[in-house]
């Protein structure tokens, strides 16, 4: 096994399926305007910021508000948010991603988060999981939103694997299209529809086997 490879997943909606709570959060905040978002809109919210993502749906909404009043919806949003992921347990790790990470750890392939999100840390401390991940990389370490490389970028430099040789797993976009910005290989997890732009599409973790995961790594 190629030993120079590394592995990089997102959180939300590739390890824990709190894709949708960050939905209904912004889904919530939009109604209290008085408009709504529909899931196609939401497909462009994932992966993106908390603050590019409010902006984005106050554009959907045609809606300004003042720096004062932006910065109380974000944090409305995320109170909404944490009162969903407050009950988490490792339970909520989704199907086939703790057999992946297994592998992973078993062959010394090391493996890195790279995630927009704030609430990263805590959720993987909520699943158990922060202890497994040779480096985390999240919303508080970087400045730029996917679809930006960054995040990627700094977790490849973090688990010292160069870019190229690291394999992303994403459901987002955007998060697809900065995994390729940086040169890595995407895998799309959730719709091919959605997601065309990545180098291979599942639909989920249990659809991936050990041969295919052998495969990138060898390659
Ligand atoms: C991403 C999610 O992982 O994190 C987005 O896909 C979310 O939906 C973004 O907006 C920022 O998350 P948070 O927890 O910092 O608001
Ligand atoms: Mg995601």
């Amino acid at each position: 096994m190629n030993k120079n490879k590394g592995v990089i997943f997102d959180l939300d909606g590739v390890i824990v399926d709190t894709a949708k709570f960050h939905f209904l959060a912004w889904q919530k905040l939009a109604n209290d305007l008085g408009f709504d978002i529909t899931e196609a809109q939401n497909e462009q919210l994932k992966g993106v910021s908390r603050v590019s993502s409010l902006e984005k749906i106050l554009e959907w909404g045609n809606m300004k508000l003042s720096q004062d009043q932006f910065m109380e919806q974000m944090a409305m949003k995320n109170d909404n948010y944490l009162t969903y992921i407050c009950s988490m347990t490792k339970k909520d790790i989704l199907p086939g991603v703790g057999t992946i990470i297994d592998y992973l750890s078993e062959n010394r392939i090391p493996f890195a988060l790279g995630s927009a999100s704030k609430n990263a840390r805590a959720i993987l401390e909520k699943t158990d999981l922060i202890q497994r991940f040779n480096a985390v990389v999240d919303g508080n370490d970087v400045s730029k939103a996917k679809p930006n490389p960054e995040v990627f970028l700094i977790a490849a430099e973090k688990i010292n694997i160069p870019s190229e040789n690291c394999i992303v797993f994403e459901d987002s976009v955007a998060g697809v299209q900065a995994a390729n910005m940086a040169k890595m290989t995407s895998i799309g997890i959730g719709q091919k529809s959605n997601l065309h732009e990545a180098h291979y599409v599942f639909k989920d973790f249990t659809e991936i086997d050990k041969d295919f995961i052998l495969k990138l790594l060898n390659n």
